[in-house]
């Protein structure tokens, strides 16, 4: 199954509240995150790499289409993935412009990769990536000696001329961004010397342990004052890359929303199993059990060298609200809407602080997120960079939410529907395939009530 064909029609969805409890045991698809990188690195190495539980969704796909422009050979096997890789520095020009569609993280690891590539390339995506910053990763990414030229404010298209004898970089984070630090350390790859980004605020490390995996010589030390755990990651350009195996853990992000409908609907009990429990993608089961959620961890283990365990969490009738600081934002960045729509349901006023990224994510999340609320009857104020949600009333909803091509929107407001007192509809679900496919089918399968419209 592999589809780049996302129909040009949108598809709207309503979702009720459903009469039974949700109940069962499933497996979400695997991470996003490090499906990009078993992809790209994959495509680094010398030798095969074999990906079980590869993320088969529009966004990754996009990345091996991309791979394989490049001159890298993939190939589904069975339910596995195999990547025949180029070498550092292996891979080859471009025929056509590159698409990454609607995926920040494919664009902007792209870009570090392309750098340091001595070849010219165009990259472009649909209309919400063509309204994302690139400046972010363009501006470090020039100190390699690589050209780019992009729109105004840095959106893509974007033009690449690859540097021919690349410099590596020195740069500390200005934002806490894994796409920043990844896109530096993937150029760094293909730069003779020592490649050091300094990270004031951890950020996921799924590229610096698969660069260990593979067999990079990667040195990552604590920087700063102890308090704010930032970090030194120095990576020693040109190593050679071994193919490896990679075996991707089921998406935190994805469990979210299946666990969040259980924490919602009366008498629920859901299992999420195979899940990755990196710390530094695990701020949102910390909020939750904050706010008095049941959650059971069990069966905890390391998997392909990232901690997964499976999940359960169990209705109680109880949620409080939340004051979650903006030191936890890089470690739950995709899980606000989804925290947004449990702080409606929770008794008092909760406050997501420090959101500021979210305005530049498939959508302007944070506006997004309000406007999904408060047009179904919540009171929710946005104060500088904090949501702030005002819980504990009736839930009215009945209102149609505006999705702006963002999937985690859509599955935050089909999850919504299932407590609100009418139905909640979605003017359009096809996003969800970026990340979660199959999200409808799972959840219909624990008994929530979500449907074309
Ligand atoms: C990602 C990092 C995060 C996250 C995105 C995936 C990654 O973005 O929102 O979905 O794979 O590195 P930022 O690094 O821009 O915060």
């Amino acid at each position: 199954m592999e589809s780049l064909t996302q129909s040009t029609t949108p598809r709207p969805h309503q979702a009720a509240r459903p009469a039974q409890p949700l109940t069962g045991s499933i497996a979400v698809p695997g991470d996003k995150s490090i499906s990009h990188r078993a992809l790209m690195f994959g495509a680094l190495a010398v030798g095969r790499t074999r990906i079980s539980g590869l993320l088969e969704g529009e966004d990754v796909l996009r990345t091996a289409t991309a791979m394989r422009a490049l001159g890298a050979e993939i190939v589904r096997d069975g339910a596995d993935w195999i990547v025949s890789g180029r070498g550092i520095g292996g891979l080859t020009e471009p025929a056509d412009v590159l698409d990454m569609g609607n995926s920040g993280t494919a664009a902007r690891l792209l870009a570090g990769i392309l750098a340091t590539h001595d070849f010219y390339s165009v990259m472009t995506g649909d209309a919400s990536l063509r309204k994302r910053p690139m400046l972010r990763v363009i501006e470090p990414l020039r100190a390699t000696g690589a050209e780019f030229y992009a729109r105004q404010g840095g959106r893509l298209p974007l033009t690449i001329r690859g540097a021919r004898d690349a410099l590596p970089v020195n740069y500390r984070l200005p934002v806490a961004s894994a796409q920043v630090k990844s896109a530096i350390l993937l150029a760094g790859l293909n730069a003779p010397g020592i490649t050091i980004v300094e990270e004031p605020e951890p950020t996921r490390d799924h590229s610096e342990n698969m660069l260990k995996h593979f067999g990079a010589t990667i040195e990552v030390t604590a920087a700063g004052p102890a308090s704010s755990q930032g970090r030194v990651i120095r990576l020693t350009g040109q190593p050679e890359l071994r193919g490896a195996d990679v075996t991707v853990p089921g998406d935190p992000s994805s469990a979210a929303f299946p666990l969040a409908a259980a924490l919602l609907v009366p008498g629920s009990c859901v299992t999420v199993t195979g899940v990755g429990l990196n710390p530094l993608r695990t701020g949102l089961f910390t909020t939750l059990r904050e706010m008095g959620a049941e959650l059971a961890v069990s069966n905890e283990r390391i998997e392909g060298g990232e901690p997964v365990g499976d999940i359960t969490a169990t209705y109680t009738g109880f949620l409080r609200a939340v004051d979650v600081p903006a030191r936890r934002a890089p470690s739950m960045i995709d899980e606000y809407p989804i925290l947004a729509v449990l702080s409606a349901a929770a008794q008092g006023t909760s406050r997501l602080r420090g959101l500021h990224e979210l305005r530049v994510k498939e959508s302007d999340r944070l506006a997004a997120t309000a406007a999904m609320l408060r047009v179904n009857g919540v009171h929710v104020e946005i104060e500088d960079d904090d949501l702030i949600i005002h819980g504990g009333g009736n839930l009215p909803g009945g209102a149609l939410v505006e999705t702006h091509m963002d999937h985690r929107l859509a599955m935050s407001a089909l999850v919504l529907g299932q407590v609100t007192g009418r139905p909640v509809q979605i003017d359009d679900a096809r996003f969800i395939d970026t990340s979660f496919p199959g999200f409808l089918r799972l959840m219909r399968g624990l008994g929530a009530k979500m449907e074309a419209a």
